[in-house]
């Protein structure tokens, strides 16, 4: 595959750009702290700063690799809101998965989805990929609202595909290939 890297996007709202040690404060308090923001996923809310500061080490780490695309999403006024990302799960197959978190505070502005429309785009625009797609617990109905905004289409339900804290969950699945962006 052909690969580009993080690099910044800008947007109507937002600045999407690699995560920077400096973050880690403002990350803390607005998202990775949050235990709303958690829910889902399988890593419980960070409980200091200093959780925060190794998380985004790691990404550091990985940005050399051109094959990360990982982005902290900033308001225009620096405030750091949630981060996104698309993993590569096969340079075989050029397929990637998205994923997204925002702070509890900010929901229902349509940040999320203003975000990934940018990365969707990005990715298409920038690399070789074909498909990209995502998945979430059949409960989550913001991130599945976020998919079908940027254009994914519903693909099926796994059943206890994904476990967290709360359990197993049923997951819907959806996806979003080169032409039909096109
Ligand atoms: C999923 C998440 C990123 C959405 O972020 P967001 O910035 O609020 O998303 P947007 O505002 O772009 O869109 C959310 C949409 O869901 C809708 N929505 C929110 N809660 C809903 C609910 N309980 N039922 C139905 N729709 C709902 C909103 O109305 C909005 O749609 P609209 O623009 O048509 O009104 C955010 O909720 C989050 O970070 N959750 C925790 C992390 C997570 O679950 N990430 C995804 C893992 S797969």
């Amino acid at each position: 595959m052909k690969h580009v890297g993080t690099k910044t996007i800008e947007t109507a709202r937002l600045v999407l750009r690699r995560l920077e040690l400096t973050d880690a404060e403002m990350m803390f308090r607005n998202w990775t702290g949050d235990d709303k923001v958690t829910r889902f996923l399988r890593w419980d809310a960070h409980k200091t700063i200093d959780d925060t500061k190794s998380m985004i080490q790691q990404w550091i780490n990985n940005y050399p690799y051109d094959s990360t695309y990982y982005w902290g999403i900033y308001l225009k006024n620096s405030e750091m809101i949630g981060s996104i990302g698309i993993t590569i799960t096969s340079e075989y197959d050029f397929k990637g998965e998205l994923g997204y978190k925002v702070g509890s505070h900010w929901w229902n502005q349509g940040y999320a989805s203003e975000a990934a429309g940018a990365v969707i785009d990005y990715m298409f625009r920038n690399t070789d990929i074909e498909r990209i797609g995502s998945f979430c617990s059949v409960e989550n109905s913001a991130s599945r609202k976020v998919m079908e905004k940027i254009g994914m289409r519903c693909e099926g339900l796994l059943r206890h595909y994904y476990k967290t804290r709360d359990g197993f969950h049923d997951c819907a699945f959806y996806g979003i290939i080169r032409k039909e962006w096109a």
